[in-house]
């Protein structure tokens, strides 16, 4: 057991799959994972283990935003000693030449949170990254499956509702393509712990062009986007 997550010693698979919303997690051990059971409900945020072509994968919901990324990606990797979490999410495309349901490896994660000036006492902006070793292997794992992938920078905001949306358009300028809320804290804590993480994101919103799927459109394409995920983690 660990503060936010009840699962047992064991419970929790090495490798982890982790959307922001439980429900996704439900979902993804229903339609993806063989023999899953929920090893947590605490808050309303689901766990779950089973197995993905004889691996045990969990995925586990969480939730939205750093702080409550945070705590998930910590006690899953210090004290359920998980050691691949690749986040499955959605992301606003910031830049014009991608598309709704188009899916992005984040290979760097800019920020406007505080976290890390906190981290490093304001002295260093670090440079929270995905490990190089899962994005070459989801690379290599979207061309053998013919998925177009683009690989590039994302912001992790702390504010879906933003006053500054023309900071966007400056950063697309200096190659961000989407933003979403999840992916600096969770690279930066995984660096820390020595464990490895990636973020996968599909477009569900064209932030230029002002085009949004609807839920249902969301969850199709979540799904090559969580099969590129699963095949990632088991190799
Ligand atoms: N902003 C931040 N996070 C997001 C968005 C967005 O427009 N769409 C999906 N995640």
């Amino acid at each position: 057991m660990s503060t936010h997550i009840g699962a047992a010693n064991g419970a929790i698979a090495e490798r982890v799959l982790l959307p922001g919303d439980p429900q996704r997690a439900q979902w993804i051990a229903e339609n993806f994972l063989d023999n899953a059971v929920c090893y947590s409900t605490v808050r309303g945020m689901l766990g779950f283990t089973g197995s993905y072509r004889g691996t045990p994968i969990s995925a586990q919901g969480s939730g939205m935003g750093m702080p409550s990324a945070s705590i998930y990606t910590h006690e899953l990797i210090v004290d359920h000693g998980v050691r691949t979490i690749i986040r499955v999410g959605s992301c606003g495309a910031i830049v014009d030449d991608l598309a709704l349901r188009d899916v992005i490896a984040a290979s760097g994660s800019s920020t406007d949170s505080q976290m890390n000036r906190v981290r490093f006492d304001g002295l260093v902006d670090y440079a929270p990254v995905a490990d190089f070793g899962l994005l070459r292997a989801a690379a290599d794992t979207a061309d053998v499956r013919g998925l177009p992938m683009r690989v590039g920078p994302v912001l992790a905001t702390d504010a879906f509702y933003t006053d500054r949306p023309d900071l966007y358009g400056r950063l697309a300028r200096y190659g961000v393509l989407a933003v979403e809320m999840e992916s600096a804290a969770i690279y930066t804590i995984a660096a820390r712990h020595r464990a490895q993480a990636l973020t996968l994101l599909t477009v569900s919103d064209q932030l230029v062009r002002d085009e949004h799927l609807s839920a249902d459109d969301r969850e199709r394409g979540f799904a090559a986007m969580v099969e590129l995920a699963l095949e990632t983690a088991v190799r």
